[in-house]
Formats: structure tokens, C-alpha cells, sequence
């Protein structure tokens, strides 16, 4: 069954009506099929968002030596100087833009906090926040417990997910505060061309709403590395950009949480002073566990890409092979998203007739909203030996449900 909202009297209204992820219901499940089975169940785990990969020692090592050394206290709402600094100098060498590190950047606690902040702090109630779907579904609970009204926007199913600005543009209005734009994707790993983000910036800016840029795997992209948002905007744009970062995908360390959050000095003050009501300031041996990821060895973190971009090749050629579904090549990110609209049921109880009957941990289409029905989202983050087990077994059902025992 598809998980429903709570309807409790015991908590607000706007916390009632979010409703819970499919993606984390999956994962549950998961792990109560593997705790319930007396023999050994052998799930292989295509749902997981984050990196296999450990976090590098040296980074580890600069969290332990932090905190022996003392950083055992509150930091600077913003975060420790040193990190902006050097999120200003990664950011200078990446693209053009010069971010000032003592107004313009705030460390977050993960990508997440930084996206929930930026909401709170362009949203009224009642004002609406436009979400290309299929999407991260925190952009659209965020949205809500912020009591704005996210609008989801579909992008073409039949064109692979290639975002198309003038549905964008469409459905911006008086009423919108913000316009969500996340490249790669989660969960499609498509991307936002130069001239897709001109014509969303374009449109956002003169209804006076923010494009909240979410570029949390603009690091994993393995073709080209797509064009930032506020790289593309011209100096009056970019009062209206905020960009979200993190730590978390790029250098495998999603259990950091670290993120940032970088904009126009105004905005970003007035986030440095509600993230007093939130979580203050960021775990500080954490933060220099990032500044380390920043500044130290990158080897780890290019191979952690290489051998995503190998699994990519491997998925994608494979998912291609099997009869009657398809996918959209992923230009970023570490998923898959894969049409399977030829079997029976909605993709939610496709997802689960893989978990229960073959043994696949996936997530269904549905959870990043309406824009994803007819799909899943298998992840790469696994290696190549789970991955062919996993995939062998979707394939196994395809041939079966549609008989296509010769096909
Ligand atoms: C698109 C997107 N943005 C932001 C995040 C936030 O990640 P974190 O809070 O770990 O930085 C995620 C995590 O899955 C994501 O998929």
C-alpha cells in the first residue's frame, strides 16, 4: 500500500500533511524482509542515495585531530571562516564568480538544511515554490512545511526527462516565490543546459521570484560538467540566485552533514540569523573534516567518479538490453531512472513485486512526485557484482510478467 499522510490531531496541520517518503517506507521494508527471514535473503540494495564509498582517511584524520586540538565548541552561525574561504576559492576555480566568504556563504547542515533555509527565508505562506518533477521529494515537503504551495511541474517522460524551460516558464506567476532548479537531477541524472537555465532565470527574475539552484552532483556529471546557475546569470540575476552545495555526494561523506548555501549578502544574513532557531552552527570537527576534503588530496574523490562512470556504462548498456522498458542516459548522479511503464500496476507496486518477488531494493517513480509515474529509480551506489545480480533479476521479471521467455 502507498504510504498515507498521518492524519493525527496531535500535531500541526502542516506537519500532518507531509507525507512520508515512499523511498524510506521502501527501505523499511527491506529491512524487515531481511529481519523477519529465518535463511540468509540476499536484498541487493538499488535504493540507497548516498556513496559507497568510505570517507578518505585523511579527512577522517582531520575531524580527530580538530577535536583533540579543541574544536569542541559553537562555531560561527555561518561556519568556520576558513571552510567559506575555501568554498570561495573552489567555487573561484570552478567558474567565474567571486564569493565573498565573510557575507555570501553559509555552511549548512547538508545540502538539505541549505535548501530548507533557503525556502523559509523567500517563501510566505500561501506563496508557491515550482518544482520540475520527477524530484528530490524534499523539495516539495520543504515546500510544505514551509505552508507555501509547491507546484510540480512534469518534464517530457517521452523526451528521457530533458528539462523543458517553457513548462518552467509556464507555470511561473504572481504568486511564485521560487523556482527549484536541480542539475543533475535527482532522481532522472539529466541536466539543465545554458539555455534552458537563461529562459527559467529570465522568467523568475521578472516575477521577482529566486531560482533555488540545487547542485548537490554537479561534481558527479561525466560528460561535460553542466553550467552553474549563477554562472549563467548576469550580475542583476544573480541578487536572485541561491545555489545549494554539499559535501555529502561529491566527497562521500553523507553522514557529515555539511552543505552550503551561497547568494546575495542580504539573504544570506537573514538565513545566518535563522539558522540560530535551527541548528545554530554545524558540527565543527565536521566542518574541518570538509575544509580537509576541500583543501587536502583529490585522488579518492576522482576515482569514487571514475568508478561511478564505469557503473553508469555498465547500467545503462544493460538496462537498453532488456525488451519493452528504457531510460534516460544519465548525464549526473548515481541513478537510473528507468521507464517501465509495459508492466502491470503503478510503479509503486512494480517496486514492490521486485522487493518481494526478486529480491530488488528499489524506489518507485511516484516518490519525486507526479512527474515520475511509470518509473523507477535504481542506483548505481552499488558494485558492479550487485549491480549485474540486481539487474539479471529486473530482467528476469520483464521476461516473465511479459512473456518474453525467447525474446
Ligand atoms: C537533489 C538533492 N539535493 C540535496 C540533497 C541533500 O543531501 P545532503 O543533505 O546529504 O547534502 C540530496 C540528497 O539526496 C539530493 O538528492
Amino acid at each position: 500500500m502507498v504510504p498515507r499522510p498521518s492524519d493525527s490531531s496531535r500535531v500541526s496541520d502542516r506537519v500532518s500533511r507531509i507525507e512520508p517518503q515512499q523511498i524510506r517506507v521502501m527501505f523499511d521494508r527491506a529491512a524487515a524482509l531481511e529481519a523477519d527471514s529465518d535463511a540468509e535473503l540476499d536484498l541487493v540494495h538499488l535504493e540507497i542515495g548516498e556513496p559507497d564509498f568510505d570517507t578518505p582517511a585523511h579527512v577522517v584524520e582531520a575531524a580527530h585531530e580538530a577535536a583533540a586540538g579543541g574544536a569542541t565548541t559553537y562555531t560561527a552561525n555561518a561556519g568556520i571562516l576558513e571552510l567559506r574561504e575555501a568554498v570561495s576559492e573552489r567555487i573561484a576555480g570552478e567558474t567565474d564568480r567571486r564569493i565573498d566568504p565573510a557575507s555570501e556563504i553559509s555552511v549548512t547542515t547538508g545540502g538539505v538544511e541549505a535548501h530548507h533555509l533557503a525556502i523559509h527565508a523567500v517563501a510566505d505562506p500561501g506563496d508557491e515554490i515550482v518544482v520540475p518533477t520527477p524530484a528530490w521529494p524534499n523539495s516539495i515537503s520543504q515546500a510544505k512545511l514551509a505552508s507555501a504551495v509547491p507546484v510540480q511541474v512534469p518534464m517530457p517522460a517521452e523526451e528521457g526527462f530533458t528539462p523543458d524551460p517553457e513548462r518552467i516558464v509556464d507555470a511561473i506567476g504572481p504568486d511564485t516565490a521560487a523556482v527549484v532548479l536541480t542539475s543533475p537531477s535527482n532522481p532522472t541524472g539529466r541536466v539543465f543546459d545554458e539555455t534552458a537555465i537563461e529562459r527559467v532565470l529570465e522568467a523568475a527574475v521578472d516575477h521577482g521570484a529566486y531560482v533555488l539552484a540545487d547542485e548537490v552532483y554537479r561534481a558527479l556529471t561525466y560528460d561535460a560538467t553542466p553550467p552553474s546557475v549563477a554562472s549563467v546569470a548576469d550580475r542583476e540575476q544573480r541578487e536572485w540566485v541561491l545555489t545549494i552545495d554539499s559535501f555529502s555526494k561529491r566527497y562521500a561523506m553523507t553522514g557529515w552533514r555539511v552543505g552550503w548555501l551561497t547568494g546575495p549578502a542580504d539573504v544570506i544574513g537573514e538565513i545566518v540569523k535563522i539558522r540560530e532557531s535551527s541548528s545554530s552552527s554545524v558540527n565543527a570537527p565536521a566542518q574541518y573534516a570538509a575544509l580537509e576534503a576541500l583543501t587536502g588530496p583529490q585522488d579518492p574523490f576522482e576515482e569514487m567518479k571514475e568508478a561511478f562512470r564505469r557503473r553508469r556504462e555498465y547500467v545503462v548498456d544493460r538496462l537498453e538490453s532488456i525488451p519493452r522498458i528504457s531510460v534516460a542516459r544519465p548525464e549526473g548522479a548515481f541513478y537510473a531512472f528507468v521507464n517501465v511503464r509495459a508492466l502491470e500496476g503503478s510503479s509503486w507496486e512494480i517496486a514492490d513485486r521486485l522487493l518481494e518477488e526478486y529480491g530488488v531494493v528499489t524506489a518507485p517513480g511516484t516518490a519525486f512526485g507526479d512527474g515520475g509515474a511509470g518509473h523507477i529509480r535504481l542506483s548505481f551506489a552499488n558494485d558492479l557484482d550487485r549491480l549485474e545480480t540486481g539487474l539479471d533479476r529486473l530482467e528476469a521479471m520483464v521476461r516473465a510478467e511479459l512473456e518474453l521467455e525467447n525474446e
